[in-house]
């Protein structure tokens, strides 16, 4: 028994010495002194042995218990302390070093920024900024603004029409037009005049941002874009109010020192109407470059078409009449333009569709 003990203390000792972890340790002292420990079992056994033995089996056990259960502390100490440096300078965070670097945060749009712009410039002349709803009602969209049924425009600008039952009730009840009207998603930020009119009487300076819809897709046109609506409506406006506004809002978007045209066109809802351009940028309004050959930003004209405008025709303020605006007294200009057209003047763009691709290569570069 004797001997069985030495054996157990000596292969003890051997595996305390290899532990190489504390949670190693605790297994072997589970194994070597633990309740079912063959170990314990002897010393527990001593009163059963014949008398002659009790002393000498109870004197080795004894001391191998004590042996053993020093080398476990001892081992665990040891142990502990080397785990602790192992944590110490693997999990070490150096508080010193710079944070990871802040994820990138992107920029605006470009046709935000184009936007931004125009109403900053526009505010800063005095007019306020509204929206209208993109889901139009036929009447503002096209009735109110002097077309009558069957006409052309309403072709022309090939509408997307929408289901009287998709636009809420309340937006009908408001603007107080039976369901059955015919709805439309606006193909103009103009409907907003008569809106805006409806709500207040003059004087009235607004510019209209939004987003528009048409049945058209190629490199200059996507079946939705932006415009800017403009309404001037005060005692005295002329003509000559809309050349010298289009010129302050031109030289904001295109530079100081450009000039602004207006030629004879047609509107349903301006009389007299006119389309307006730009002095060209490129050749400074000349057609030519400096080595003689022809701009090819206007193709030599000078001349870059922006928008149309006019004076707000007098069958126009008939139907917002009883809210100040008499047609045979009132007086008023009204512009319109794409935002598209020009962030692609002013930077370059071949293809109006490349801003909706959402491609951040093509968004980054502005
Ligand atoms: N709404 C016109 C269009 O989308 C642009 C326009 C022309 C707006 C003349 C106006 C205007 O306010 O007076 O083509």
């Amino acid at each position: 028994m004797v001997e069985r003990i030495a054996e157990i203390r000596a292969e003890a000792e051997a595996a305390i010495a290899e532990a190489s972890s504390t949670a190693e340790l605790g297994e072997l002292r589970v194994r070597f002194l633990g309740r079912g420990a063959e170990l314990t079992l002897i010393l527990r056994g001593i009163a059963e042995l014949p008398a002659e033995q009790r002393g000498a089996v109870g004197k080795s056990g004894n001391q191998a218990r004590g042996a053993l259960e020093k080398l476990i502390t001892d081992r665990g100490e040891e142990l502990d302390a080397s785990e602790l440096e192992r944590s110490v300078s693997e999990e070490r965070v150096d508080v010193t070093l710079p944070g990871a670097p802040s994820p990138a945060v992107g920029h605006l749009h470009l046709i935000t920024r184009t936007r931004r712009r125009i109403e900053d410039t526009m505010v800063g002349l005095g007019y306020r900024v509204m929206e209208g709803p993109e889901v139009e009602l036929d009447h503002y969209n096209f009735t109110a603004l002097n077309h009558p049924p069957g006409h052309p425009a309403r072709m022309a600008q090939d509408s997307f029409y929408v289901a009287p039952g998709s636009v809420s009730a309340a937006a009908l009840e408001s603007a107080a037009v039976s369901l059955d009207e015919a709805v439309v998603l606006r193909t103009h930020t103009s409907p907003m005049q008569t809106r805006a009119m409806e709500a207040q009487g003059p004087p009235i300076f607004i510019v209209i941002p939004g987003k528009v819809y048409r049945r058209d897709s190629d490199a200059t046109h996507s079946p939705m874009f932006h415009q800017v609506e403009g309404l001037a409506v005060g005692e005295g406006i002329t003509l000559a109010d809309l050349q010298g506004t289009l010129t302050e809002m031109l030289r904001a978007i295109f530079g100081e020192g450009r000039e602004a045209r207006m030629r004879p066109h047609y509107f349903p809802f301006t009389e007299p109407s006119v389309e307006f351009d730009v002095s060209c940028y490129r050749c400074e309004g000349g057609g030519k470059l400096a080595d003689g050959s022809r701009c090819p930003l206007c193709k030599g004209v000078g001349w870059i078409e922006v928008g149309g405008a006019g004076m707000v025709d007098p069958n126009v303020f008939g139907f917002v009449e009883e809210n100040g605006y008499p047609p045979d007294t009132t007086q008023g200009f009204a512009f319109g333009f794409g935002i598209e057209r020009i962030a692609m003047l002013r930077h370059d763009v071949p293809d109006l569709r490349r801003f909706f691709d959402n491609d951040v290569r093509m968004l980054e570069q502005f």
